[in-house]
């Protein structure tokens, strides 16, 4: 049966039940064998309401701009965004038992938003949540982007550990705010990933200032948060991300601010594209049929 099939006949709690003791899916995913040349990134923090799919969405625009082949897996099955701050209205169409992923400013992207009423509860958990993961990974025609962005939901709970074991080769981006005392909270992503050995690559400031009309920078979110955490972790504090009203404006009616390079938030956005492609390109690839346990 196709994901869009099966979500379309959502009958959550019996299909819970069904999907009990029931190994389905547990193939490799495209993007799990050697050679394939997608970089998978997964944004994460600790807590919510930080800025991952804000993040995301106008980190995959960004990277799409610079001329990647750019896809975004809507990971947060119970507070899906995606769609909404890419602007994507149509549903994914449905090819030879395929879903194949609508896009908008030249990133594709498959959702929970595609298949679920915004204002109706998902109330999915464990086998149901792992399954729906897996089919956005191996029933979508993903082909082989340049980059694969997955949006977690905050906190440190069942998705990323599915994910892991999907896609052991993902790399970590952690989304924190400049609030020093919530480093604490924003280093539970990095401990879980270092618990399903998934590599931190960086940090993300979000929320770092706010520059009112009279130029003026406030940090309302205090400071330093962002570097104290990278620093901690041992790895690079990839960029900060001013608060910038034109950003949640975009991110409601589906105009990614990194869609507009001619703006301060967008060269900002431009910036940190560059830096995950460039200054943090892996030095070699993994390869799993060499990997030695
Ligand atoms: N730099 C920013 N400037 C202005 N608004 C922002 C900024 N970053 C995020 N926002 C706004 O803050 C809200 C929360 O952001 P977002 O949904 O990206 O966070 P999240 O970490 O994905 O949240 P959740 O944990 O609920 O998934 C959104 O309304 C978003 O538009
Ligand atoms: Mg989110």
């Amino acid at each position: 049966m196709t994901l869009a099939v099966e979500f379309s006949l959502m009958n959550q709690e019996s299909q819970i039940e069904e999907n009990k003791g029931t190994p389905h899916g547990e193939g490799p995913v495209p993007f799990f064998e050697a050679n394939v040349k997608t970089r998978v990134l997964l944004v994460a923090s600790g807590k919510g309401g930080v800025g991952k799919s804000s993040v995301t969405t106008n980190l995959a625009v960004a990277l799409s701009k610079r001329g990647n082949d750019v896809a975004v897996i809507d990971a947060d099955v119970w507070g899906f965004s995606i769609p909404r701050m890419l602007g994507i209205t149509e549903p994914p169409s449905v090819v030879d038992d395929m879903l194949v992923p609508p896009s908008a400013h030249g990133v594709r992207s498959i959702s929970m938003g595609f298949f679920a009423d915004e204002d109706q509860p998902v109330i999915w958990r464990g086998p149901m949540l792992h399954k729906a993961l897996n089919q956005f990974l191996t029933d979508v025609v993903w082909d082989e982007p340049d980059f694969l962005l997955i949006d977690l939901p905050p906190g440190t709970g069942d998705t990323a550990i599915s994910i892991a074991g999907f896609l052991p080769d993902s790399e970590m981006l952690v989304v924190t705010t400049p609030q020093v005392a919530a480093q604490a909270v924003a280093q539970r992503a990095a401990f879980m990933a270092g618990k399903v050995d998934i590599e931190v690559r960086g940090v993300i400031e979000n929320m770092s200032w706010f520059t009112a009309d009279d130029g003026q920078r406030y940090e309302l979110f205090g400071a330093g948060g962002g570097k104290a955490l990278a620093d901690k972790l041992g790895v690079p504090l990839v960029g900060q991300i001013p608060l910038v009203p034109t950003l949640r404006e975009g991110s409601d009616n589906g105009n990614p601010v990194a869609a507009d390079l001619s703006t301060e938030i967008g060269a900002i956005f431009a910036e940190i594209a560059r830096v995950v492609e460039e200054d943090l390109k892996p030095s070699k690839r993994r390869h799993r049929e060499l990997k030695i346990n």
